[in-house]
């Protein structure tokens, strides 16, 4: 069986953690959308290592990560985590044989980086918050047909007249609406070249490794980044990231078509979050200020990448659910269950009211989802308990599998995994995605 991980909320559910176990399980580990605007943070060896564009499955010794053609690859982070990696010693000098990068898969140049930059400086109120990492106008230039593929870094001819022709309108946009300097060619050109140069051992047709991994029946996880509501298409638009985050990315981006067994596990924490602007139903930082610090401060809710204080919330089961459609999720993967232990009740939402209607779907109108009030389902808390005593789902306190039980009955799918605590000890697997039926 091969599993496709998804975010089910904004992003930041703690997909990491599951990456790390599931990738035990599988041979191949592929990234098929976004890029370094994500983050995992994990230890290895004792030193801490933040990895923001490789499957975080390098970890695991023996197995095969790879990159996607829908992701958008930034070649130095690329480099750096490469280094980080071989410093801590979790990956050999021979890093090629296990870490390859799809030919098709999209450059993000330096002038993606500025110009995401410049955007958010100039957007005065309609600031998306993104993470700068240029994300955003390389995904634009892949769509408009002027983006730079990692395949063209190997070719210097067909790379030089594509730069030529790729910067020519930046330099206008760059000159005359943002009053910065234009690109120079030649430098960037160089830079291009030394870094196909460097890349080209890692460069590999990963659809067709991928077509050949799955006939051989090796198992296979898709390592999904950012959440369903950040989906392009799907997400509370245009507060989103630019990539498709939802299960179906993961087809568009590795060139494989939905014929193959996969479960489709989303991730959410059993509240929620959100960076950047945008709307979020269920935030409490402004009308219950001081149990959104509690629950920031307990769930160490920062961002791995930008640092950024997260928003938090209750859990939205009306957004979850969509998520689970969207996603066509199979199972729930819920984490973070330990920082609302000891709360004396928790809310969860069930519904959203608007201008005197009750609506049980997300609405598409991202004014109408600015406007909707929450309609909570208040269930009772549970009290810290000694998590050394717990065996398994029918040890932890009743209010916590009331809770749970609560949350699959609205979903409609099953808890496959919970998350009660940091470590690894914490973790407990309900059922096996990976299982053969
Ligand atoms: P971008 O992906 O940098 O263009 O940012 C667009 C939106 O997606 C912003 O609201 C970011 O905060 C959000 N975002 C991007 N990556 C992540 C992530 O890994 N976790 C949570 N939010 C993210």
């Amino acid at each position: 069986m091969n599993v496709i991980i998804v975010g089910a909320q904004w992003g930041d559910e703690g997909k990491g953690k599951v990456v790390d176990l599931y990738s035990a399980k599988a041979e191949y580990i592929v990234r098929y959308q976004g890029g370094n605007n994500a983050g995992h943070t994990l230890v290895v060896n004792g030193r801490k290592t933040v990895l923001h564009l490789i499957p975080s499955g390098i970890l695991h010794p023996g197995k095969i990560c790879l990159i996607g053609n829908g992701v958008v690859f930034d070649p130095n982070v690329f480099f750096e985590e490469i280094e980080a990696l071989q410093t801590s010693k979790a990956l050999a000098d021979t890093a090629h044989e296990s870490v390859r990068v799809s030919e098709r898969a999209h450059v993000i140049l330096p002038y993606h980086r500025l110009l995401d930059r410049l955007r958010e400086e100039h957007a005065a109120g309609g600031k998306i918050g993104t993470t700068v990492r240029g994300i955003g106008p390389a995904y634009e230039d892949k769509i408009a047909r002027r983006g730079i593929q990692v395949v063209d870094l190997l070719h210097p001819e067909l790379l030089r007249s594509k730069l030529e022709k790729a910067i020519e309108e930046k330099n206008v946009l760059l000159k005359h609406h943002f009053g910065a300097p234009a690109i120079e060619l030649a430098p960037l050109y160089d830079e291009c070249l030394q870094l196909g140069e460097r890349l080209r051992p890692f460069v590999a047709d990963v659809r067709s490794l991928l077509v050949n991994a799955l006939r051989q029946d090796r198992p296979v996880l898709f390592e999904g980044a950012q959440g369903t509501l950040l989906d392009v298409d799907h997400g509370t638009y245009p507060y989103v990231t630019s990539s498709s985050t939802v299960a179906g990315g993961a087809f568009t981006g590795t060139g494989l078509g939905p014929n193959f067994p996969a479960k489709v596990i989303g991730i959410a924490k059993a509240y929620t979050t959100r960076v950047g602007t945008g709307p979020f139903p269920t935030e409490i930082e402004r009308t219950e200020p001081e149990t959104a610090e509690r629950i920031r401060k307990v769930g160490a809710e920062f961002g791995a990448t930008t640092g950024r204080p997260r928003r938090t919330g209750w859990l939205d089961l009306v957004a979850l659910k969509y998520a689970v459609e969207v996603n066509g999720m199979t199972g729930l993967a819920l984490m973070k269950i330990d920082i609302l232990d000891d709360f004396d009740f928790l809310k969860v939402c069930t519904a959203y009211r608007l201008g005197g209607n009750t609506l049980y779907d997300l609405p598409s109108c991202i004014e109408d989802l600015e406007r909707v009030e929450p309609a909570y389902e208040v269930l009772p808390g549970w009290p810290k308990y000694d998590r050394t005593q717990i065996r398994g789902r029918g040890d932890l306190p009743p209010e916590l599998q009331s809770y749970l039980n609560f949350i699959e009955a609205f979903l409609g799918i099953p808890i496959v995994l919970m998350s009660t605590g940091p470590g690894r000890e914490e973790t407990w697997e309900l059922s096996d995605p990976f299982a053969k039926i």
